[in-house]
């Protein structure tokens, strides 16, 4: 394939890329945007395999390598469950940061490229900040996917003095960048680069170790922000103009995310990334000491008894969490939500945009069974009529539910804006025990006086409360 020709597929690809994230943004174009990113990445696959730039003894080993890592990208997509979907898109995170660093020491060390002057110190340039953000997306990535599988822990770690010994990591790394830039051969290079690979690894597990639980959604979108800027920084390395365009769209794609995610959360950024909120620091009435629980009495419900109360009901509002996801109930609340319909009952569903594990994690999984997108209601859309409400009925949510984001300042959640489910005439939590949510906070929802708990599986209790309703 000619230079030209493989410039005009390039093209297409990342025109294909744009419209991909276009179709992306809605539930109703989501599928022709998955099929224009699946075409522009097979054309750019395509164009880079056959392109001037692979020579032709290079061609079985690339297909070998597509061959492996495409069955293992194939094995994993087949097996891997809902619920495990964000710790995979962190874990595919942690790889675009690891290719970085591999693609950077390899064009350090290739003696194939001659370069001098300014060229050579603007190549040194982007290997020292591609393995910079590939190292930090790397460890930080990893990170992410200890604390969303839970084999780490939700809460916090700060460390005394973690903004200096950031601001110190920091000054360390142009220190020894100056190093590198200056270093004549490249074995004398390699030290300040090994340098600063390890703090940029120390400081990814730092970053995302001291965010908390509540915190998380930022840092999955920034990660997310951060594997597209490692992405085109490997670009820059092997002058891929394709992958700087797909990397920028995945970096800056990812950073306004993140924003949406820090604006549904009202949180500050920058705050976020130093760490430290969700710390689990004691609410003034637990440093009180006169009531650390919340206080009421929790009052259990049968589905025979939902069943009833949602027959009576005017208007429901369904708010579903990540425990729908963990008992993979979408089906049986679609059937629930048909039927009730069929009642004359005005069924909506409101979302919070973290419910869940993973941005649009709720959309996703309604629109798999086929709850019609014209019932599904943002936070904002829909907060403001729980009060007309007659049933709130919350399908395995907790910390988007939870009040104390709003009448406990000392809260990890607090100013966290949730579904105000308790304005609703009766609300209906379904889960399975009194537990807390992802960010281990007490709920004080399921003790007000016209809160119902309805414990147990919920894809059990659904399917019985849907007999009951059928009856
Ligand atoms: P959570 O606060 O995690 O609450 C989910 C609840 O579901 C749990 O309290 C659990 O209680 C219940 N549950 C689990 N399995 C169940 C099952 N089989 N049947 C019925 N209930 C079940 O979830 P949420 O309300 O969706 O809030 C999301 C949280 O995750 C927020 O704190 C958010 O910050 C965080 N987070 C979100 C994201 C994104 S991007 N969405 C990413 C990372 C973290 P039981 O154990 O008692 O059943």
């Amino acid at each position: 394939m000619s230079q030209s020709l493989a410039t005009v597929a390039y093209l297409g690809a990342a025109i294909l890329f744009i419209l991909s994230l276009g179709g992306l943004s809605n539930p109703e174009t989501s599928r022709r945007g998955n099929l224009f990113g699946m075409i522009g990445m097979a054309l750019a696959v395509l164009a880079t395999l056959f392109g001037p730039r692979v020579s032709p003894a290079g061609i079985p080993w690339i297909i070998a390598a597509l061959v492996v890592g495409g069955s293992i990208g194939l094995y994993a997509a087949r097996v891997v469950k809902m619920t495990q979907m964000p710790e995979l898109v962190a874990l595919m995170h942690s790889l675009v940061g690891l290719a970085a660093c591999l693609v950077g020491f390899a064009s350090y060390v290739d003696t194939s490229i001659q370069l001098t002057g300014a060229e050579k110190v603007i190549h040194e340039v982007e290997i020292y900040v591609g393995i910079l953000i590939g190292a930090v997306t790397f460890s930080g990535s990893l990170i992410a996917f200890g604390k969303l599988n839970g084999k780490i822990g939700g809460k916090p770690l700060l460390l005394p003095a973690r903004h200096w010994l950031n601001l110190a990591g920091l000054l360390v790394v142009i220190w020894f960048g100056r190093e590198f830039i200056h270093a004549p051969t490249v074995a004398e290079g390699m030290t300040p680069l090994i340098v600063m690979t390890v703090i940029a690894l120390l400081f990814g597990i730092h970053m995302v170790m001291a965010i908390g639980g509540a915190d998380m959604p930022v840092v999955v979108s920034m990660l997310n922000s951060y594997s597209g800027w490692a992405a085109a920084a490997t670009g820059f390395m092997l002058s891929n103009d394709l992958l700087i365009v797909t990397g920028a769209l995945v970096g800056s794609s990812g950073a306004i995310l993140s924003y949406i995610m820090c604006n549904a959360m009202n949180r500050n950024f920058i705050s976020v990334i130093a760490g430290g909120f969700g710390s689990g620091a004691p609410s003034k009435s637990a440093a009180s000491g006169d009531a650390a629980q919340p206080q009421g009495e929790v009052v259990p419900v049968s589905a025979v008894e939902t069943a009833e109360m949602l027959r009576d009901a005017k208007s429901v509002i369904i708010v579903p969490g990540y425990g729908m996801a963990v008992a993979q109930a979408q089906h049986t609340v679609y059937e629930i939500t048909k039927t009730l319909r069929d009642k004359g009952v005005k069924v909506r569903f409101g979302i919070h945009p973290v419910a869940g594990r993973m941005p649009g994690h709720m959309n996703v999984l309604l629109a798999e069974a086929k709850v019609p997108y014209d019932i599904v209601m943002e936070m904002d859309e829909i907060n403001e009529d729980f009060p007309d409400t007659d049933i709130a009925m919350v399908i395995g949510a907790n910390d988007i539910v939870n009040p104390a984001a709003q009448d406990d300042p000392g809260s990890p959640i607090a100013g966290m804006p949730v579904l105000e489910v308790w304005k609703a005439k009766t609300s209906i939590v379904m889960k399975r025990s009194m537990a807390s949510g992802y960010a281990g906070v007490d709920n004080p929802l399921f003790y007000k006086e016209n809160n119902r708990m309805l414990f147990g599986d919920a894809k059990k209790m659904l399917d019985e409360v849907l007999v009951a309703l059928k009856a």
